[in-house]
Formats: structure tokens, sequence, C-alpha cells
């Protein structure tokens, strides 16, 4: 292998993965999965609750609580939220909360 191979090798390397995670953890793409069932842009027409006009404090509370597998005040019978937060990172869930905050009024 050639140092230029190499060295052409890795610079895909770093820019593949500097793009997967652009694209995964920008929070408007982490907030995408939620619209499916709170509604475009947090309005849900149906019964699962809405989460639009709510503030970045207290959707980064209610997810906290949800991540650590508990129901929220609510939301008491809660088992798809306590589920799904598990997926997303501390820092994942706050770029959630300021996102939803600040867009989805
Ligand atoms: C598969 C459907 C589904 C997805 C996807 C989903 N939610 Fe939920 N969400 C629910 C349901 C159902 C509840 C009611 C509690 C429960 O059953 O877990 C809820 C409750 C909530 C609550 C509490 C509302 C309240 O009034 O207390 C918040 C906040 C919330 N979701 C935020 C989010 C965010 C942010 C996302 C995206 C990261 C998201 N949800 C993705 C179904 C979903």
């Amino acid at each position: 292998m050639t140092l230029r191979t190499i060295v052409l090798a890795t610079a895909c390397v770093v820019a593949f993965s500097a793009a997967a995670q652009a694209d995964e953890t920008a929070p408007a793409n982490l907030v995408n999965q939620c619209a499916a069932c709170h509604g475009p842009g947090g309005k849900s027409p149906g019964p699962i609750p809405a989460i639009a006009g709510k503030t970045e404090a207290e959707l980064a509370q209610k997810l906290t609580v949800f991540k650590a597998g508990k129901a929220t005040d609510a939301t008491p019978t809660a088992t798809v939220m306590t589920r799904l937060v598990q997926g997303y990172s501390d820092a994942e869930v706050a770029a959630i909360a300021k996102y939803v905050a600040a867009n989805w009024k």
C-alpha cells in the first residue's frame, strides 16, 4: 500500500464519519420521528399529547423522567416514551428539548 493510498483511504473514512454524524445528530433530524406520533410541529391532532408550546425546561424534565424509565404526572401510564428516550444520549435529549421549544410553538 502506498502512502498516497493510505492518505486517501483515511481522508474518505474521516469524511464519511463526519457526514454521517452531522446527519444523525442534527437536532432537526433527531426530532423528525417525534412528529410521526406527536404530529407535524408537535401539534398532535389525536390522543397522543401535543408537545408544541412547551418550554425547554419542561421538555427536558419530562424526557429525563422518561429516560429513567418512569412516567410523568401528565402521562401516568407511559409505555412508549420510556422505551424510546433510552435510545438518546443525555446530550441528544438536551438538544431535542432545546430544538422543540425553539421551533415547535
Ligand atoms: C411511537 C410514537 C411516539 C414517538 C416517535 C414519540 N412519542 Fe412522545 N409520546 C408518545 C406517547 C404515546 C406519549 C404518552 C406517554 C407514553 O405512553 O409513553 C408521549 C408523551 C410525550 C411527552 C409528554 C407529554 C406530556 O404532556 O406530558 C413528551 C414531552 C414527548 N412525548 C416528547 C417526545 C419527543 C421529543 C419525541 C421525539 C424524540 C417523541 N416524543 C417521540 C408517543 C411517541
